[in-house]
């Protein structure tokens, strides 16, 4: 089946594209205090998003935003950082990613959460023009949830970008 959108691509369930980065923490990383420096977390996080969003649509793909971030706890110097991704919600050309960091302690065999975040990815060909990306399969309840989130909040943008719009104009 083929329609305007491009969605005649089969569609993916979310386990097919799901990432995972770890990345020990080094001096060159960190703050005087020995802390990562936050802008580096969130390159990271866009690297981490960006894998799961090129699996997803087997394509180049741009960074279009990145949501509001808290940084929930310090990560520090010689601290194990494990980046996991996975495709929420796919849209015409766009796809929302959700990427949550931990700090691993290998000793102890605990984690602890440090940041998370959702990007918006756009699938892009060559010369840079958008391209369709195939449709998501959300499984489990909490992909089924994710699914549904990720739709209020395209909502949420959409109403944000207008709003500012609208003020600069
Ligand atoms: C992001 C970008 C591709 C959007 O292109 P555009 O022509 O302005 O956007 P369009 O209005 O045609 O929208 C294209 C898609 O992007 C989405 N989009 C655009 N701006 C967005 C934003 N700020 N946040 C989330 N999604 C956005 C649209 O909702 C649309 O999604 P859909 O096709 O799934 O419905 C373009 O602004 C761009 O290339 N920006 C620079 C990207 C970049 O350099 N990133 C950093 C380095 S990778």
């Amino acid at each position: 089946m083929t329609s305007s959108d491009g969605h005649h691509l089969p569609p993916r369930p979310v386990h097919a594209s799901q990432s995972e980065m770890a990345e020990v923490v080094l001096p060159n990383d960190a703050n005087p205090l020995g802390n990562l420096l936050g802008g580096r977390l969130m390159h990271l996080i866009d690297i981490a998003g960006a894998l799961a969003a090129h699996r997803h649509s087997r394509s180049y793909v741009v960074t279009a935003s990145m949501d509001h971030i808290d940084f929930l706890a310090p990560v520090l110097i010689g601290d194990l950082l494990i980046l996991k991704s996975s495709i929420n919600r796919a849209f015409k050309t766009s796809m929302e990613i959700g990427v949550k960091c931990w700090v691993e302690n290998y000793i102890a065999a605990t984690t602890r959460h440090v940041a998370s975040a959702y990007l918006t990815f756009v699938a892009v060909d060559q010369n840079g023009h958008h391209r369709p990306v195939p449709h998501v399969i959300p499984e489990t309840p909490e992909e089924k949830r994710r699914y549904e989130d990720a739709g209020r909040r395209r909502e949420l943008r959409k109403q944000e970008q207008e709003r500012r719009r609208t003020q600069i104009g």
